[in-house]
């Protein structure tokens, strides 16, 4: 067995995806979940992959005294931060929760760490910290912008207290659009309530959940007139935490933070998208053109080759692929 990694929010999307792939690498995974956004069924479902069942503790990392003795249970090497609050349009009505849960949380698990010993922490964020940008497609050298939600601002503040806490290494990993779920269809993602975003919500309506699809605007400037976003799938994501522990293990860090763009480099619009869906699952979608969404991006890409050089790794899933697991995973769900 290789070293022991606490993996916070590890019942979550990605973070279940990762800590499937961290057990399957050989990794002794811990996991801290409060289950605020996610269900305990998925521990079973990750055991049902992997065969070896996660360290689980229904904790809070906002406890810091359950925290605290987790790592005094676990000698654990490293840490990848995935608890965190998500809703974009939540985050406008109560910025609080999200301030809390979001850069408390963090200040909290960084302040045990450093009792603890523990230096490397991977840290989820997110393309949003790039607002609408300059050009494309986007490096982690191109500007951050002033947040649009305040969502997007605790991604900003998290990543400057990390560029900060200069006695840590640190790996900020920027997401773009993360969706598609496991190949065995026993994990994906599990949005509570009306799903705000646009994979989930198009499964659901496939599912008969929902009534039919709005596009939010067909008047950009892009191939179709819908928005651009770099979609890419959730197993591809979840093994890039892997190759950034690895590198924080072998002490590889050139810097005691340092920042991946994690993409595919292409875009798809929102009508690419569904036809894919449409073709791919053999379905048809009821959709229609709605007004612009507030505080949507026209169009943004990932230039990922810092992450393809430096870490060694790139996707390997085709948005075929993607959106065929994200059908099983709904079909499963429905069972
Ligand atoms: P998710 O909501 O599915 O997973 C987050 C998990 O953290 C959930 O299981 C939830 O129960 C848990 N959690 C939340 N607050 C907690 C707390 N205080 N203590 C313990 N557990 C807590 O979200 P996800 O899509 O897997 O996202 C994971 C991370 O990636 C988040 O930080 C998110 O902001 C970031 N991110 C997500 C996306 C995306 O599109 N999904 C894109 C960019 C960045
Ligand atoms: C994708 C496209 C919508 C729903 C969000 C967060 C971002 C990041 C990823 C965490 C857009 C369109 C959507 C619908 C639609 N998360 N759409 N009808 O907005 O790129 O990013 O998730 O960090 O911070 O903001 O993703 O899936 O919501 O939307 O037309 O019912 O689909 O307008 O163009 P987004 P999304």
């Amino acid at each position: 067995m290789k070293e022991s990694i606490l993996v916070t929010g590890g019942l979550g999307f990605i973070g279940s995806h990762t800590v499937a792939g961290l057990q399957q690498a050989g990794y002794d995974v811990v996991i801290v979940d409060d289950l605020s956004n996610s269900d305990i069924s998925v521990l079973d479902n990750i055991t049902k992959i992997t065969s070896v069942k996660p360290h689980f503790y229904n904790y809070d990392i906002n406890d810091a005294g359950a925290l605290s003795k987790v790592f005094a249970d676990h000698s654990i090497k490293a840490v990848i931060h995935f608890a965190a609050s998500k809703a974009v349009g939540e985050s406008v009505l109560q910025p609080l929760k999200y301030y809390h849960n979001n850069v408390s949380g963090l200040i909290s698990l960084l302040q045990i760490m450093e009792n603890a010993g523990i230096k490397n922490i991977v840290f989820s964020s997110s393309c949003t910290v790039y607002g609408t940008p300059d050009a494309l497609p986007v490096s982690e050298s191109s500007p951050v912008k002033k947040a649009t939600s305040p969502y997007g601002a605790t991604k900003q503040v998290c990543e400057q207290i990390l560029e900060d806490c200069k006695n840590f290494n640190s790996i900020a990993l920027r997401y773009f659009n993360p969706i598609g779920a496991h190949e065995s269809g026993l994990i994906g993602e599990l949005p509570k309530g009306v799903p705000a975003n646009l994979v989930p919500y198009i499964t659901q309506c496939a599912a008969g959940l929902r009534d039919k699809i709005i596009i939010h605007g067909d008047d950009y400037n892009t191939s179709d007139g819908t928005c651009v976003r770099d979609y890419l799938h959730v197993t591809d994501l979840a093994l890039a935490h892997i190759k950034a522990v690895e590198r924080q293990l072998s002490a590889k860090q050139d810097n005691t933070f340092e920042i991946f763009n994690l993409g595919t480099g292409h875009g798809s619009t929102v009508l690419e998208l569904i036809t894919c869906f449409e073709k791919v699952n053999n379905l048809k979608l009821n959709y229609s053109i709605g007004p612009r969404r507030e505080g949507d991006v026209e169009k943004v890409w990932a230039d990922s080759s810092k992450a393809n050089t430096i870490l060694g790794w790139k996707t390997e899933k085709s948005l075929e692929e993607m959106l065929k697991s994200a059908w099983q995973w709904q079909l499963s769900l429905n069972r």
